[in-house]
């Protein structure tokens, strides 16, 4: 069944009041909801009332307390209707259902992880509840009251301010709480269990005292303190940056280990996977500590955007998402370099998005389909819908994207609204037209724009012809020309940057090129000498771009450009070129050529003292294999890329001897660890200068006294990838293997590392060693996380592995995708989605895929989740 966006309408009732009873039970919980309604106005006194529902069991069914008879009403799987309701008098209904918790293994609706009760709602999950009118424009006032036994739920926590509670004398007790802000039912969330707790407060600036809480298992309290450190951060910054205070007497986080996603922001109580919460210098690593101080403050940054301000319906999901990874960039890039955030953002976007766009699984960013809305939880979404809110910001400037945001706040607060709505703010706050470029939520696939310059000495002047295309994707073959702001420098011989007299051919604001045609001829008056165009500064648009640049002038940017985003950009381009045809030269044969112009880049700038360390190890970490796979575009035989990637490697390791060794004096730290930015800097450039190293010798030496001197997790890790992925049947590899897992054995979330790191080992012989790492003992196929390390970064990080030239890797993955399904679809539909880029594989490896995708398509009683997936993975368009 397909959902249109055009076929949305409101709902014939209005709800107007929640109030739910939970008697908590591991197998058998009791939940009584009841709701009042009334009819919309102008809605025929005929229509029946439907709530939706999903694998419940109602024992009761009342109207204004009296039982409603069985001609009444129909009770099905999925939903509940019911006659015969006043026409215009408000009523209540009261449902009561049957739920068992511990044996929800979709994670979910109630759910029990390590004893604990908890709730994951969005986006469809609180019809697992109760039934209820659960789609997002329903928001309603939520009063819930949860008994259990005192023994083993001490702890009992919903959304809002807390009410009361009391002892039952039966060994139960009951809390009751109270949330005042009108919400949607995927914001609502209960917990109940034994945790231990981490307090703080937080005082807002018109004065509201905030009881800070973040729930933990007991004894990792110690763990959450970055968290806590963290959401004070976002709260503060949410104030200064956006004016957004918050709202509540309380809030808290509460950290679970079996969640399927990241995190979650119900209304107050945020539920966390507790990978993004936990964290201390022996466990995590610099990159979990950045992550959690980026989901801490998406979840929490949701208060209003998601929150406060909601989705009419879930083709909208972007309207909130793609607007808080926005808003979570931003904090992050003031938190730490912002240069440096925004290269990770670009090579994450590209790592995930692009291949996502480019291929059978692409879909605007504000999609007008679903068969399964789970599903389009997407990097399209998320971050393609991050970067068109950027480029908002980028066409209106600072101080008119804040009036549209005020706007936006101002004018839909309490409401469900639409990207139209969020739109339509910014036009109003500015002026401008913003139709043209709306597309970008409309339209799927990357632009690519094809460049070429021209320079006339005798005019001084300089022509640029700019062709904008957006590739065919599922369901749109025509596409029409976009509004691309494009940043662009024009760099002279001595590096200083041209300063045109004038531009023609297309609006210009600062360094911004507006293109808006198909074709556009851009012509800059009063340039002295032959310019070197740097593109897309900022990574200003989410675009491909094609232009002939030589090495030299690339060189040139990447020395002198003021964008240090550009500079990192030029290097990796001359760096993919090398790549590229490295691969076509390991998969003819012939002897792999390293570029001098790309190891004397990377090796000025991983040198050069003027630059951050974070920025010199950025530069340092070449393009991945699946980044040359994109490049290469089709045909690809991960083997060929993998064999031209390591003699690119040696050849730079051989080269930067000197220079890598010295960085690994300089850049060690001394002191207490501290997860701060410019510390992680110097860890990243050390640890990219010892891999080098490592990779230049064939010898494990280096690799085993890293592993020996670490003192925290980013050390420790990095030099088990080293010694596993260099030197995997090394005993000294064997090692330290075991000595780390037998050091984390009671650590779910480093020996989740543990299983990742193995998993990507390069080779066609991983898939032995995944198998068999199935069969240890510490592999627990119902924990996502630990599902994800092994099974999920094998097919989603390990591309020799995994597509390995017999297909026994997809058929690995078509097996596991089918024994985790009836467990968990939207685990196992997730992972499915590693096969996203199939077609762009080389025949046989193509063919194979196919076959393995053929094999899951054909199972029976697979879930709507995995069907969806796999049915859009093998349509031809
Ligand atoms: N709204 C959450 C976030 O981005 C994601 C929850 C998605 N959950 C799901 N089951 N699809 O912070
Ligand atoms: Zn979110």
């Amino acid at each position: 069944q397909i959902i249109h966006l055009e076929d949305y309408r409101p709902t014939d009732f209005v709800l107007e009041r929640v109030d739910l009873t939970f008697e908590l039970d591991p197998r058998e919980t009791k939940v009584e909801a009841r709701l009042i309604f009334h009819r919309r106005e102008g809605v025929d006194a005929s229509a029946p009332l439907v709530l939706d529902g999903d694998e419940l069991t109602m024992t009761g069914l009342l109207l204004d307390q009296e039982e409603i008879p069985a001609a009444l009403y129909d009770v099905a799987d999925d939903a509940l209707t019911i006659r015969g309701l006043p026409e215009t008098a408000p009523f209540e209904i009261t449902v009561t259902t049957l739920l068992s918790p511990e044996t929800n293994t979709k994670l979910m609706g109630l759910y029990r992880t390590n004893k604990v009760y908890c709730t994951q709602c969005e986006a469809e999950g609180f019809r697992r509840i109760t039934y209820f009118p659960d789609r997002p424009d329903v928001l309603a006032v939520y009063t819930v009251n949860i008994i259990a036994e005192k023994a083993t739920a001490p702890l009992l926590l919903s959304n809002g301010n807390y009410l009361g509670g009391a002892d039952m004398g039966d060994g139960r007790h009951f809390a009751a709480w109270f949330d005042p802000h009108p919400k949607p039912s995927y914001l609502f969330a209960l917990v109940a269990g034994d945790l231990g707790v981490v307090e703080d407060k937080f005082t807002t600036t018109s004065g509201r005292e905030v009881a800070l809480k973040i729930y933990v298992e007991h004894g990792k309290e110690p763990r959450a303190a970055y968290a806590m450190d963290a959401l004070k951060r976002s709260m503060k910054w949410d104030e200064e940056v956006f004016s957004r205070e918050y709202d509540l007497d309380i809030f808290m986080i509460v950290a679970v280990s079996d969640f399927n996603m990241g995190a979650m922001e119900n209304k107050g109580l945020n539920v966390f996977n507790d990978k993004y919460v936990l964290a201390d210098p022996e466990t995590a690593t610099d990159t979990d500590y950045a992550n959690i101080e980026a989901i801490i403050a998406h979840e929490y940054f949701h208060n209003w955007t998601g929150n406060r301000i909601t989705c009419r319906d879930w083709f909208q999901l972007c309207l909130k998402e793609g607007l808080t990874v926005y808003r979570d960039h931003e904090f992050s890039a003031d938190m730490r370099s912002r240069a440096v955030k925004r290269i990770a953002e670009v090579r994450h976007l590209k790592s995930e998005q692009f291949p996502e766009d480019a291929g059978p699984l692409a879909h605007p960013v504000r999609p007008t389909q679903y068969r399964e809305i789970n599903n389009f939880y997407t990097t399209t979404v998320y971050e393609k819908g991050s970067e068109v809110t950027r480029m908002i910001a980028t066409l209106l400037g600072r101080d008119l994207f804040k009036k549209g945001m005020d706007l936006y706040f101002d004018r839909h607060d309490g409401q469900a609204v639409t990207i139209e709505d969020f739109i339509a703010c910014f036009e109003d706050a500015s002026g401008r037209d913003l139709s043209q470029f709306s597309l970008w939520y409309h339209q799927a696939g990357t632009p690519l724009i094809t460049a070429s310059g021209f320079y006339d000495a005798k005019k001084q002047s300089y022509t640029l012809s700019l062709e904008q295309a957006v590739p065919a994707t599922p369901g749109q073959s025509a596409k029409k020309s976009m509004h691309i702001p494009l940043r662009v420098g024009l760099l002279l011989e001595d590096g200083s940057e041209a300063k045109p007299a004038a531009v023609s051919g297309a609006d210009v604001t600062g360094d911004v090129l507006h293109l808006t045609e198909r074709k556009q001829t851009v012509v800059f008056a009063g340039i002295p000498s032959r310019p070197v165009p740097s593109f897309n500064r900022g990574f200003s648009a989410p675009i491909n771009l094609h232009i002939e640049q030589s090495a030299k002038d690339r060189a040139l940017i990447a020395r002198h450009e003021v964008d240090l985003f550009a500079r990192w950009q030029a290097l990796n381009a001359m760096a993919l070129d090398n790549l590229a045809k490295a691969a076509a030269q390991a998969r003819n044969g012939q002897p792999i050529v390293c570029d001098e112009a790309l190891i004397g880049g990377l090796l000025a700038a991983a040198g050069d003292e003027g630059l951050e360390p974070a920025f010199r190890a950025q530069v340092l970490s070449l393009p991945s294999e699946a980044d040359i796979a994109r490049e290469i575009g089709r045909d690809n035989d991960p083997d060929a890329i993998q064999s031209g990637r390591q003699a690119i490697l040696s050849a730079v390791a051989a080269s930067g001897k000197d220079i890598f060794t010295r960085l690994l004096g300089e850049m060690a730290l001394s002191g207490p660890f501290r997860p701060d930015a410019a510390s992680a800097g110097q860890r990243a450039l050390r640890n990219a200068a010892l891999s080098y190293l490592v990779y230049g010798e064939d010898q494990p030496a280096k690799a085993v006294s890293a592993f020996h001197s670490a003192n925290n997790m980013t050390d420790l890790s990095q030099a088990l990838t080293l010694l596993a992925h260099r030197f995997p049947d090394a005993a000294e590899t064997l090692d330290a293997l075991a000595t780390f897992k037998k050091r984390f054995a009671d650590n779910a979330l480093v020996i989740d590392k543990w299983f990742a790191i193995q998993a990507t080992i390069p080779g066609a012989s991983t898939l032995e060693r995944v198998k068999a790492l199935m069969s240890d003992p510490h592999f627990n196929p119902s924990n996502p996380n630990r599902v994800r390390s092994l099974v999920g970064t094998f097919a989603f990080s390990n591309p020799t592995g995994f597509n390995r030239a017999d297909g026994e890797g997809y058929r690995f993955l078509a097996r596991q995708i089918l024994d985790i399904d009836p467990r968990n679809p939207q685990l196992a539909a997730r992972i499915l989605t590693s096969m996203r880029s199939w077609r762009s594989l080389e025949q046989v490896r193509a063919k194979h895929a196919q076959e393995a995708l053929k094999e899951v398509a054909g199972a029976a009683n697979l879930s709507v989740d995995v069907s969806d997936i796999v049915d859009r993975m093998l349509s031809d368009g």
